[in-house]
């Protein structure tokens, strides 16, 4: 069958280390971000999730580096791109979304999400803040079934056929703006189903990998291209689908993506050219949300809940942790 994991990396190797402290960096900004929900105010919620992330990676056992952040070094002060974190030891490459939807978490709506990747030296894209045009499935299908280079008529018929199903009984993912009303119009056209999401399409991706429980079959449209490399290291994960292609691009900012490396900055990204290796994959629920509950404050206890997964071994585990030392979250 496609896509079986070959389970090629040595079972020891430092990624199966990390692969459970990682579970602290993300828990730790979806607490922060989570203490300011629906408060209105976007900045805030992620500006204490970064200072909580932040904190949490420097305190690891990892010579980490930052090479998916929060902006340019002399535009934030935290968590930028090239930033070195951690106490020492392994050298790893790290990708943050400390908020994701931080308009889901200002307005306490569904969905908003602590993201964090982590992989072996130079083994994900680096990306300039530009938008990426994505499709993504989930795991069981021949690779290449679909591609941002078929129509989407087409796109939706092989997958209909490779699920044994009528395109009519498809659902697409699409992220609820303007840009995207002819997209909307040729799935609807073609005989499928949309499913609007108003923001957070990192979870958007993920979902199709369990169409039977979300209902979602497919992802489409145009999002933030660093949620597009963090949505493809969860798919490496999970043994889905996903192509990229960075979208309306200047000129500045295509010199900009090839300072990055990126060669050819408008060619297309397979899942394979966004992250390589070993690589981890956590988030964290700040809000409810389809993916994962949010984290939920008692008397003297926090509950959080967290999916990490491992590429190499495609474990992926739920972890629902009950903090008794809440001053932990307040350093
Ligand atoms: P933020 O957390 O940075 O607000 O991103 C949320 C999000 O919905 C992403 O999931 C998505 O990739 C991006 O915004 C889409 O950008 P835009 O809101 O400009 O359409």
């Amino acid at each position: 069958m496609a896509n079986e994991p070959s389970f090629a990396r040595p079972a020891s190797s430092l990624m199966r280390t990390l692969s459970l402290d990682i579970a602290r960096v993300t828990e730790g900004a979806a607490v922060a971000a989570a203490k300011l929900r629906g408060r209105g105010d976007e900045r805030q919620a992620d500006a204490a999730a970064v200072a909580a992330m932040h904190r949490e990676l420097a305190d690891l056992a990892i010579d980490g580096r930052i090479v998916i952040g929060e902006g340019e070094r002399d535009e934030v002060p935290l968590l930028y791109e090239g930033e070195e974190l951690g106490v020492g030891g392994q050298p790893v490459d790290i990708a943050v979304d400390p908020l994701e939807g931080t308009t889901l978490c200002a307005k306490s709506l569904p969905g908003a999400l602590a993201v964090v990747t982590m992989s072996e030296r130079d083994c994900m894209l680096k990306v300039p803040d530009v938008y990426m045009e994505k499709i993504a499935i989930g795991p069981g299908y021949e690779p290449g079934l679909v591609s941002l280079d078929r129509s989407i008529e087409e796109n939706l018929a092989r997958l209909a056929s490779a699920k044994g199903a009528r395109v009519s009984e498809l659902t697409a993912c699409v992220l609820d703006r303007p840009r995207h009303a002819r997209l909307i119009e040729e799935i609807r056209a073609a005989g499928a189903a949309v499913a609007l999401i108003g923001d957070g399409d990192i979870a958007g991706v993920i979902q199709t990998c369990k169409p039977d429980e979300t209902g979602i079959d497919i992802y489409l449209g145009t999002g933030g291209a660093a949620e597009g490399v963090l949505a493809a290291a969860a798919l490496v994960c999970l043994g889905g689908q996903i192509e990229g292609r960075l979208s309306g691009l200047s000129d500045e900012q295509a010199r900009h993506a090839e300072s990055l490396g990126i060669e050819n900055p408008r060619r297309l990204f397979r899942v394979e050219d966004m992250v390589s290796g070993d690589i981890i994959f956590a988030a964290t629920g700040v809000t409810d949300g389809p993916l994962l509950p949010g984290a939920r404050f008692f008397d003297g206890r926090i509950e959080t809940h967290t999916v990490i997964m491992r590429s190499s071994t495609r474990t992926v585990r739920w972890i629902r942790a009950e903090h008794l030392d809440v001053r932990k979250f307040e350093r």
